[in-house]
Parts: structure tokens; sequence; C-alpha cells
């Protein structure tokens, strides 16, 4: 069975393609492959190089609840990509990264920003929170970081006003998911009612005035309704969009346009997801989930071009996991464990701050997520974070009322009630964060990795091992 799988491990230079500078040398052709390889799997696992030489728009996806290190994996891949799209979410993501040791977090800029050469955008499947916006802009800018003329915002992107903050407050006092109160939920709650106010309205529209007072009567009604005190005022609002506009108008274009030229001129373009599959509003632990489509599926629709255009998808996976908010989280360990993993792998949420919940890596949820996003390759995170550990648990699966449970339950309760099955894994107990090639990684490290990479039956194409840029390994 290994070997049916290996095939597509032998496509992992399609990713690559990212980081190589010769512009033809990802592609595989068949003679690469070793003879024995079943050359019909190799053909069928894809075939980008068999077909042709295309290997332009990657995917980097959160495959479990967030957090996973999207940020530094896109910082890294943007070195070579003319163009990173962020396709969903808001200001409810950190993405944090580190350059020469300089800490940079970002929330709704996409992560390639750090690259001077490569241009960013801000896609229509984003809802875009303008004051937190130009606050980053000018945070970036304070720091040395050019900013303008190399950041588009989508015309089509939704506004996360004040209001919708407000009631993401007021909610979260009645539904308890945890949310960041960034506005997200009530903003695409907005969008998908055919309410809401985008940003194209605000530079280019007439007669907002007209909708934004429908809007806040609407927010007053339903915060009194939900028992907040807060009220918001049509005023205020006016005088906020005023403020904003002006700046915000010198960005905003077409960005489903600009995405398709870079596209056509034979850029490479990278689609930066925020969140995690399991925060999926369709996939994940619903409710306890953002409101956007965090998988590879929503990346086409909310950077504005066909899923055709795509050509990969790289999952980020922690070498264990965190979650932030509530809902279950099978893998969860003591308090005991958790404070260790905590304390080691800094986690403390990049946006509020929160302690990050953590436990062990869990499989089911793994591979369920790379079933979902359609995963091609592996970018794994932190992996020296586990450095000092004698023994490292993985969950193998779970059980339920004395049956096996394989794959991920739908409904909440019941992920809640699964106990996971744990396999231990030795520790490495040895400093990972000064290596850069696999093969000088100890042996426990790649057994583990290995491992990982065996049950998912998606190849690694890239194992991190501290914070900064430099701080990874390419297979
Ligand atoms: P994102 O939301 O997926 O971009 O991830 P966050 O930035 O919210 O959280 C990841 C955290 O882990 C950040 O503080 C990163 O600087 C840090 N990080 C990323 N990769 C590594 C790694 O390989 N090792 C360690 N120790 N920290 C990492
Ligand atoms: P990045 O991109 C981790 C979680 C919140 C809450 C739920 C809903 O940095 O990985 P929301 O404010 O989106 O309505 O909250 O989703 N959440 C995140 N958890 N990382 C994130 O982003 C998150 N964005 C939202 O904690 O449980
Ligand atoms: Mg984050």
């Amino acid at each position: 069975m290994a070997l049916f799988w290996r095939a597509p491990r032998l496509l992992t230079p399609f990713a690559r393609c990212l980081v190589d500078p010769s512009p033809h040398a990802p592609y595989l052709s068949l003679k690469d492959v070793p003879w024995g390889t079943p050359r019909v799997f190799f053909v069928l696992a894809g075939g980008f190089g068999v077909f042709g030489p295309k290997c332009q728009c990657i995917v980097v996806v959160g495959a479990q609840w967030g957090d996973e290190g999207k940020g530094k994996i896109v910082d890294v891949l943007a070195e070579r990509a003319a163009l990173v799209v962020r396709y969903q979410g808001g200001a409810n993501a950190g993405h944090t990264v580190v350059k020469d040791g300089e800490e940079f977090v970002l929330h709704q800029i996409p992560s390639g920003i750090l690259n001077t050469q490569t241009r960013c955008a801000i896609g229509n499947g984003v809802v875009l929170d303008p004051q937190t916006l130009l606050a980053e802009i000018d945070e970036l800018e304070r720091r040395g970081v050019r900013v303008a003329g190399r950041l588009s915002i989508s015309d089509r992107a939704h506004l996360v006003m004040p209001y919708h903050k407000a009631l993401d407050a007021a909610t979260e006092r009645v539904q308890r998911i945890g949310t960041t109160q960034r506005g997200i939920g009530p903003t695409y709650e907005d969008k998908i009612g055919r309410r809401g106010i985008r940003v194209g309205d605000l530079i280019f529209g007439k007669g907002l005035s007209t909708r934004l007072n429908d809007r806040i009567q609407s927010a007053n009604y339903d915060l009194e309704r939900l028992g907040a005190d807060e009220r918001v005022s049509l005023q205020a609002h006016e005088e906020y969009l005023e403020k904003m506009a002006p700046r915000l108008s010198s960005m905003v274009v077409d960005t489903g346009l600009l995405t398709a030229a870079a596209l056509r001129a034979g850029e490479l373009v990278l689609l930066e997801g925020a969140q995690g599959a399991l925060l999926d509003v369709d996939h994940g632990t619903y409710p306890y989930v953002t409101s956007s489509t965090t998988t590879a599926g929503g990346a086409a629709v909310g950077a504005g071009i066909g899923p055709t255009a795509i050509d990969g998808v790289l999952g980020v996976v922690k070498a264990y996991t965190t979650r932030v908010g509530n809902g279950p989280l099978p893998t969860e360990a003591d308090e005991k464990s958790a404070q260790e993993l905590r304390k080691l792998g800094g986690e403390f949420g990049a946006t509020t701050g929160r302690p990050r919940r953590c436990g062990w890596f869990d499989t089911v949820v793994a591979k369920y997520a790379s079933r979902i996003n359609g995963l091609t390759g592996l970018a794994v995170t932190k992996l020296d974070v586990l450095d000092t550990l004698p023994t490292i648990s993985v969950c193998t699966g779970y059980t339920l009322d004395g049956q096996e449970v394989n794959e991920m339950p739908a409904v909440p309760d019941v992920l809640g009630r699964v106990e996971p099955v744990y396999q231990n894994f030795e520790g490495w107990l040895k400093p990972t964060s000064g290596i850069r090639r696999y093969s000088d990684l100890p042996s426990q490290a790649r057994v583990y990795l290995e491992w990982i990479e065996d049950q998912l039956e998606v190849p690694i194409f890239c194992v991190s091992v501290g914070t900064d840029r430099d701080q990874i390994i390419q297979r």
C-alpha cells in the first residue's frame, strides 16, 4: 500500500518551483520516476509535470484549528512568488512572521508583505476592517516595510463595520463560541443575507447613507434583543467611513482580474488561507467554527479565480495540536502537559493573546483535513517545540462507546465524547532548531515525521524548526 502513495511523493518538486530559481526545474518527466514505481500511479497522481509545465498557483491552508504557522510558511514561499492573495477571514487571523529576529503579526495583510518584491492582495472573500487595516499598514511602514504601491484590496470585499463588532460581542454573550470579537460572523451574515456593504460601495457607490441607516437601525434592534447596552449611530459610522475612504481608495481594484493577469503573465501566485480546516464553516466543528470557507475550496472563490487555476494545496500542520476558543478538542492534554506545550511553543493567541488549548497530534483530524482540502503537500511546523519531550503521543483513532471511530464525526457533542487512542513515539531529546538538512534531523524525529506522512499519504514538503524565516528544512 505504501508504494502506491509514494508515487505522488515524487511530485513534491511541483511545490519546490516556488523556491527553485530555474523556471522549469520542478517539472518532472517519466524519466525521473525510479524503475519499479508503477508509472500509471505517477500519471494518475497528478501528472502536472507529465502533461504540461504548470505549477504556478499554490494554496496554503491551515490543516488543524488555526495558528499552525501559515504566516511563516507563506513568508518563506513568497520569496519566489510575485503575488500573495488572502482569500477569506479578516482581522480574526494573526499570522506571525519573524524576519531577522524581528516579529511581525499580520491580521489582514498577506504574509508575503515582508518580501519587498512581492505584491499582495486582499481578495473578495475577506471581510475587511478598514481601521485595523490602516493601523497595520502604518505599523509596517513605521518599521520600514514599504506597503504603498504593493497592496491591493478587492472592490468586492465586504466591510466590517463598528456595528458588526458590537453585534459580535453581544452575540458572544449568548452563543459562547469564543470568537475573536472582530465582527467576523455578523459581517459574513450580512454578506450572505445580501445586505452587506462592500469596499466598492464605499469608494465608487452612491446612496450609501440610506443603506447604512437601515443597517444601523437593524443593528440597534438586534443589540437590544441580545440584551446589550451599547447602541450605534449613523453619524458616527458616516464620520468613520468618511475618514477611511480616501486612504483605502488608491488600493481598491478588481483583485480577481489582478490575479488572473499575474497567472496569464506566468507569475507564481500564492493563495493564503486563514484559520484552519476544523474552523471551516461547513467542515469544521460546527457551530464552534469561524464563518468562512477556510479550506482550499474557498481559495478560488475568495481570490476571484477559477478552481482550474490552482495547481497544488499545501497544508500546514503543527507537530502537535492547538485550539483557541470553545468546542471539542479530542486530544487536549491534561493541564500539566498542556501547560508544558504552551510554554515550550509560546502558545498564546496572536490576535487576542488568549492561552491556546494544547494537545497531541491528531491523525483523524489531519487525515480529514487532507481529504477535504485535497492536500498535495505538507508543511510540518514547530517540530523544535517537541525537542525536550522524552515521549511524544499521537492520536491514531478514536473510540466511542466501545466502537472504533476513524472519521470525523459531524456533531460536536459526539466529537466531545470520543476517546482518543494514542501511540507513543520516542522523543529525540536533541535541539533541532539549528538543523537545515532533513538527513541531519535525529532519527527519532524522522521516524515521527515519516509516520505522519505515511498516515496522511501526503508528502512533506518542508519542516519548520523555529520562528525565523531561515529555520526551515526543505525536503
Ligand atoms: P498562523 O496563524 O497559522 O500564521 O500561526 P500563528 O502566527 O498564529 O502562530 C504560530 C506561532 O508559532 C507564531 O508565534 C510563530 O512565530 C511560531 N512558529 C512558526 N513556526 C514555528 C516553528 O517551527 N517553531 C517554533 N518554535 N515556532 C514557530
Ligand atoms: P489564524 O489565521 C485560531 C477561532 C476563534 C473562535 C472561532 C470563531 O491566525 O490561524 P471568529 O472571530 O472567527 O468568529 O471566531 O474561530 N479563530 C481562530 N483560531 N487562529 C485563527 O486565525 C482564528 N480565527 C478565528 O478563537 O474559536
Ligand atoms: Mg494565528
